[in-house]
């Protein structure tokens, strides 16, 4: 059973293992790989972004961030990034953040989601947006240097709530 609520600073070490973990893997987020904590946690916890923890048997697996996608007059589309720590994955923990993010956004009285940069190599990534209903709308070439691909092109998917 996955419970996923708002995060706290008690969670800030769960984050930035999670999120370290992910970033330096080089295959899915643009930030440096080698990101400091105080940075990395300055982005993902810090003002105008609410930020949600998955926790399975009492321990933290994954994390969400929820924002409007642009200030002023392109607040009404939401954004959200996702990362579940390699040990979580391929138990439905990302589904269910993504389940989750969507209906908060809902309740929030966003009008849509949408992803900036999904890196097309990320064919889990890819795959579970798309049976959450978003579609790519947009391709950005070689807009991604992928650790091990090389320059590799980047979605944006989006979806109306
Ligand atoms: C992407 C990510 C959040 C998914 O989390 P997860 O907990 O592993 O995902 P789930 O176990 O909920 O699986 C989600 C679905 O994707 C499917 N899936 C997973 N990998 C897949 C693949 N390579 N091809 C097709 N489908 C795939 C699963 O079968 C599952 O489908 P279902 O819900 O219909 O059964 C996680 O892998 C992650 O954090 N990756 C690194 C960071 C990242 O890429 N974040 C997203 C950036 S856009």
């Amino acid at each position: 059973m996955v419970e996923i609520r708002e995060a706290t600073e008690a969670d800030h070490d769960a984050v930035w293992d999670i999120f370290r973990e992910v970033v330096s893997a080089g295959d899915s987020y643009p930030f440096e790989p080698d990101m400091p904590r105080e940075q990395a946690l300055r982005y993902w916890t810090g003002s105008g972004v609410r930020t949600f923890v998955a926790v399975v048997d009492g321990r933290v697996v994954g994390t969400y961030i929820l924002k409007p996608n642009q200030p002023g007059l392109g607040d009404h589309v939401a954004n959200a990034a996702f990362m579940v720590g390699s040990g979580g994955r391929g138990r439905g923990v990302g589904r269910a953040m993504g389940e989750h993010a969507l209906r908060e956004a809902s309740q929030g009285g966003f009008l849509a989601m949408q992803f900036n940069f999904v890196v097309s190599t990320n064919a889990g990534a890819v795959a579970l947006w798309r049976k959450l209903g978003f579609a790519v709308v947009g391709t950005v070439p070689k807009a991604f240097r992928h650790r091990e691909h090389g320059l590799v092109d980047v979605y944006v998917m989006h979806r109306f709530l």
